[in-house]
Parts: C-alpha cells; structure tokens; sequence
C-alpha cells in the first residue's frame, strides 16, 4: 500500500511518500519538508496568515518532489493522506483541499489524517511498535499521556492544564534572545549551562495524576531572566539549563505516574513507553525519560529526531494505517481547528486551564 501525505497544519510544509507492507512494516520512500523558518523569524512566532499562503507557494512542488524523489507516479499510489486538524486552520484547508483535488482528479481514496494520529502512530513506522504502549505527546501545541490502544482508539490519561512544554521552550528561547525556533536553540545553548546555578519549580511533581503544568515554570524563568541585568552568556546558558532540567524532570514524574496508571488498561505484558512530537527531538530529554522508563520496567521508544517534528510522512504512515482498515474519508471531510484524540477524556481542571 503506498500513500502521499500531505502536512501543512503549521509552518512545515511537507509531503512524503510512505509504503506499507500488508504484514505492517512501513518504508518511507520520500520525505521532503520545506520549513518556512525564515518567514516567520522576523515576528518571532509563527504567524498564521504567512503561514497558509507560503503552504499555497511551496506545496504542489513539494508534491512534485515526494513522488519524484519515491520514483512512483500517481497510478503507482493507494491513497492520498492530508492532515485535516488540529492546527491553524489557513493551512489546514491549503492541504486538505490539495488532497481533496488529486483525490478526485486521480480516483483515489481520500484519508482525512488527525495531526496528533501522525505523531502518535510514527512509532510503528521507525520501530514496529505493537499495540498498546504508553504515549507521551510533547509538541508546541501538547504535552498528553495516553495509551494507544489501536488505530484511532486512544484514553487520554492525563494532559497541561496551561501550557504546552514546547510553548515553554519557545518562550524561554524568546525571553533568552535565542531566537525562533525556540526548542533546538534552548537545547544547543543548554549543552554549555549549570542547570545547578539557578533554582526553579517543578510544579505538580509528586501530586498524583498525569496532568501537567508548565505556566509556573515558564513565569518563573521569566523573572529570573528579568532580574539579569545584561545576562552573558554563561548566565543565558545556566538559565536554559535548569529550565530543560525542570522541564525534564516535570515530564519524566508524570510518565512515571502514567506508567502506573497505563498497567490497568494494557496489562502486565512488555510495556513500552513512545515519545513523539517536536520536543522528543530533544536529546537531554530523551535520556531523562530513558531513566524513568526504565524504573518502571518499561521500553522506552522515540522516533529518530527528524521524525518528531512536523513532517509528510507520518502523515502518510497514519494515512496507510487507517486505509489497511478501510478507514476512508468522503470529499466532504472538513479541517478542524480543534480534534482530540480522545473526545471522551474528561476535560482538565485547574486554575490557569485554557478553553
Ligand atoms: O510537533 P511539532 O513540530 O509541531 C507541533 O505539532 O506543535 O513541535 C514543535 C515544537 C516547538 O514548540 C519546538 O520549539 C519544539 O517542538 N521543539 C523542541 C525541540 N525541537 C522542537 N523542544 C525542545 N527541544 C528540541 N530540540
Ligand atoms: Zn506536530
């Protein structure tokens, strides 16, 4: 089964062409990604407008390049995948639309693909991840634990109930003069710091549940950056530090208490824990969750980097799962600004939850 994916629900643009076998095992034939880094960087942030029309500019020659670099023409494809939400919705409508018109124009099933399915299911891709494992979802957008129990069948145990911890490094990388984006440039710099120099919170760690909290952590590096006066940047590198710290050690408390809670619904077989999303590329990250995956006896599974952030082909893997099921769309799809994973989870509470 080969499918195009097409992911434009923020600021990658990208396509890829992924195969998979009937016994499972996924090959990616393509993966071109065009990152609109430099039209963004001069207002510091993504801006949703700049963003949907440079998906319009670079997409169909994205397309082009996908299916030329996987050396398949549109006969040789099973399906067409697009991300359908959640994410801005400009761009979302750019991809689902494009989808939408080789869909009809080559008679090819459409499979209208939920974002957070693509990070949730990449595992299978790179590492054969059998169902169920424990996921850990940290993007710009995210930070969820749940366990997927199959293809579009997920229970959300626990999620932020402020901030997302990706929103948290592109903050911090803001208030630090590192620039945009905001995740790699507060990990590169952190490389040099003491996380010891400077003490911060760690909120919620060791009350029970899986939900998170990063606001405090984030208004906490806000002041001390604020009481620096012309920080150098030995002091900019300590402050990255023992942020990546706290937010390590913030996320590795939860997935511990998640990893608990998991073995009611996923029994007491071999357990997995995956990481997937634009902050499982951070390494120091990696290795803290690698620990306390292991405390729990569990195997901890992260896609290569270049997999975690945004990209076409877990799109196209997520597309190619739901097709081997059947799970096809009609030209009516509609793009979603919001889409849970889980829509029975019950909704989080705290003082700073975010509609
Ligand atoms: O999954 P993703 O590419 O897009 C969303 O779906 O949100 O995740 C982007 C987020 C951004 O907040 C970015 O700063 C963060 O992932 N990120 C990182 C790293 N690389 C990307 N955070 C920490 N360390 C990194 N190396
Ligand atoms: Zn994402």
């Amino acid at each position: 089964m080969t499918v195009l994916g097409i992911e434009t629900s923020c600021d990658e643009t990208a396509a890829a062409v992924v195969r998979r076998s009937p016994s499972g095992k996924g090959e990616i034939l393509s993966n071109a990604v065009f990152s609109q880094i430099a039209e963004h960087t001069p207002y510091g942030g993504v801006v949703p407008e700049i963003a949907a029309r440079a998906h319009v500019e670079h997409l169909d020659g994205l397309i082009a390049r996908a299916l030329n670099e996987a050396n398949v023409g549109w006969d040789d494809l099973d399906g067409i995948a697009a991300t359908a939400g959640p994410g801005l919705i400009g761009g979302v409508i750019v991809g689902l639309m494009t989808a939408k018109g080789i869909a009809l124009a080559r008679n090819l099933p459409l499979i209208a693909v939920n974002h957070l399915e693509g990070h949730a299911l990449t595992a299978r891709l790179t590492d054969d991840a059998p169902f169920p494992y424990l996921l850990l979802l940290v993007s710009g957008g995210h930070s969820q634990l749940l366990v997927v129990e199959g293809v579009g069948r997920y229970r959300r145990l626990g999620t932020t109930i402020d901030d997302a911890v990706g929103e948290a490094f592109d903050k911090v990388a803001k208030l630090l003069g590192l620039g945009f984006p905001g995740g790699p440039a507060v990990e590169k710099i952190a490389r040099e710091g003491n996380p010891k120099r400077f003490a911060l919170p760690r909120p919620l760690i060791g009350k029970p549940g899986c939900d998170f909290s990063f606001s405090g952590l984030k208004t906490a590096v806000r002041q001390l950056a604020e009481a620096q006066v012309d920080p150098d940047r030995q002091t900019r590198a300590d402050i990255a530090a023992a942020f990546q710290q706290a937010a390590g050690d913030v996320l590795a408390d939860r997935a511990i208490n998640a990893m608990h809670m998991a073995r009611q619904f996923v029994g007491e077989g071999p357990q997995r824990l995956v990481v997937a999303g634009g902050v499982a590329s951070n390494l120091a990250l990696r290795a803290r969750l690698e620990t306390a995956a292991r405390s729990c006896g569990y195997e901890l599974i992260v896609p290569p980097p270049k997999l975690c952030t945004d990209n076409g082909a877990m799109i196209a893997w997520a597309g190619a799962e739901r097709l081997a099921l059947g799970l096809v769309d009609g030209l009516n799809a509609s793009p979603l600004a919001r889409w849970p994973l889980d829509p029975d989870a019950t909704p989080a509470r705290g003082a700073g939850v975010k509609a």
